[in-house]
């Protein structure tokens, strides 16, 4: 089996045998990360850079060590000490970096739809490492993964994905997936940080209450409120915010059910998810980090393998 694309951009163009393919692929790359040599040959000849045009800590190391894990050549390109700080654009950039003879590009900008771009411009295959306010693939892989190992399955399972979805690339990326694998989603939020027609465009539920949404859901995906992507007052402060949605571990002691939490970090402790909440068992996001390295080696050696 392959991939119906050649490259990854979204999760909003992937069929539903796309992403079983991926998430099967990457258990067994799962399987060889427990082993004491982890590493296999199946991108021996092949070089990757990874192109980050924006911060990053868990998704740059992941994809880094997903290529070494798989025996890629990796070269590693951010902003800070580059050409960009001369003026160059991003597509002389890649271009110059690809004459080097490079197979594969995994990008993050700032910019939302610059990975497309890049796809209509250069022969190379891109993988979106995370673009503006648009989508953030292997982060929706790489949770889905995760909710199946904790779970089983995806299919009829109810996640909440909580905080400032209007900002989200991760939520974009989440509804895009879970919807297309059977999933429930609820978005809960201040009504301000929620875009006024998802519930139309994407099929989710809206609520506005966390306490309901926790009661209602298996699965609480918690965003970080994201400061640097907000040009004017959508609430009144960290600490309001914290008091109307922040999850703490009162109230997850306060359901019926113990469910699982994610966020997909960076996490503003004691604003949308408490300490003890973070470090508490219910709380996977280390193991969210931990299943990035087999989800991106998934996608890199899937990608790789396509004819075209
Ligand atoms: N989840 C995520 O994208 O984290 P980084 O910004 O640290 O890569």
């Amino acid at each position: 089996m392959q991939l119906s694309t050649r490259h990854l951009l979204g999760i909003k163009n992937l069929t539903k045998e796309d992403i079983s393919l991926i998430l099967s692929t990457a258990e067994q790359f799962k399987e060889v990360l427990q082993r004491p040599v982890k590493k296999v040959p199946s991108l021996r000849d092949v070089t990757i850079v990874n192109l980050f045009y924006e911060s990053s800590t868990r998704t740059r190391f992941s994809f880094e060590l997903a290529e070494k894990r798989l025996s890629a050549d990796v070269i590693n390109f951010s902003t800070s000490g580059s050409s960009v700080s001369k003026g160059e654009t991003l597509l002389d950039t890649v271009n110059n970096i690809l004459s080097m003879k490079v197979n594969m590009v995994v990008l993050r900008h700032s910019a939302s739809g610059a990975p497309h771009f890049l796809a209509n411009h250069i022969p190379a295959a891109i993988i979106n490492a995370g673009d503006g306010i648009n989508e953030h693939p292997t982060q929706a892989l790489l949770d889905a993964f995760t909710i199946k190992e904790k779970l089983g399955n995806l299919n009829g399972v109810k996640v909440a994905i909580i905080g400032d979805i209007m900002h989200s690339r991760v939520s974009m990326s989440n509804i895009y997936l879970l919807t297309k694998m059977g999933a429930k989603v609820t978005v809960c939020g201040p009504p301000t940080l929620i875009p006024k027609y998802i519930r139309e465009a994407f099929g989710v539920e809206v609520n506005y209450n966390l306490k309901e949404t926790l009661d209602w859901c298996d699965v609480a995906n918690v965003l970080r409120i994201q400061l640097e992507r907000q040009d004017q007052v959508l609430f009144s402060s960290l600490r309001e915010y914290n008091l109307a949605y922040g999850v703490s571990k009162n109230l997850l002691d306060s359901l019926k059910k113990e469910i699982i939490v994610m966020h997909p970090g960076p996490v503003n402790r004691g604003v949308e998810l408490d300490s003890d909440v973070m470090d508490s068992k219910q709380s996977v996001i280390l193991q969210q980090v931990e299943n990035g390295v087999a989800v991106r080696m998934a996608v890199l050696y899937l990608l790789s393998n396509r004819t075209n």
